[in-house]
């Protein structure tokens, strides 16, 4: 199994990750309305700036989500379903980043959430 090692890898990557994700109808109904068409590109750049440190990703990522009814304990799922879509498809120093990262995210996200939205 190799590294991810490119935008393409990238946009696998994204792609498999909302094939699961979207399986859930709880999380289903959160990117409802979503134009993925106009969405992977930039969560494509937003990885591409993380394991690569591409520059063109300077949008506050948190803030974009402050609209949508997430419930606190779906950071867990995320993260649980990107970090088993990474380990089905890769392996390397980037893999094991893009988890750590994810997990840091999640975790920040989580916990920002419940301090402003409360814990429901
Ligand atoms: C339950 C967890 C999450 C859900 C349901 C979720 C859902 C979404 C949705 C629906 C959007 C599109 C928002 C819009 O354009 O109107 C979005 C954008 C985005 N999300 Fe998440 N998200 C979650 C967690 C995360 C986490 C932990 C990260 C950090 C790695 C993340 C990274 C991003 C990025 C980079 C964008 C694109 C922002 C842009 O348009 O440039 N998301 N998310």
């Amino acid at each position: 199994m190799s590294d991810i090692q490119n935008k393409d890898d990238i946009s696998l990557l994204v792609v498999k990750f909302y094939d699961k994700l979207l399986q859930d109808d709880e999380m289903k109904l959160i990117f409802a309305g979503l134009d993925f068409k106009a969405h992977v590109p930039n969560i494509v750049q937003f990885w591409s700036f993380v394991l690569f440190d591409e520059e063109g990703y300077k949008t506050n990522v948190f803030d974009k989500h402050l609209h949508l009814p997430i419930k606190p304990h779906q950071f867990d799922e995320w993260l649980k379903t990107f970090n088993a879509t990474v380990d089905e498809l890769f392996s390397g120093e980037k893999a094991e980043m893009a988890k750590l990262r994810a997990t840091t995210l999640a975790f920040t996200f989580k916990s920002k959430w419940e301090k402003l939205k409360g814990s429901n």
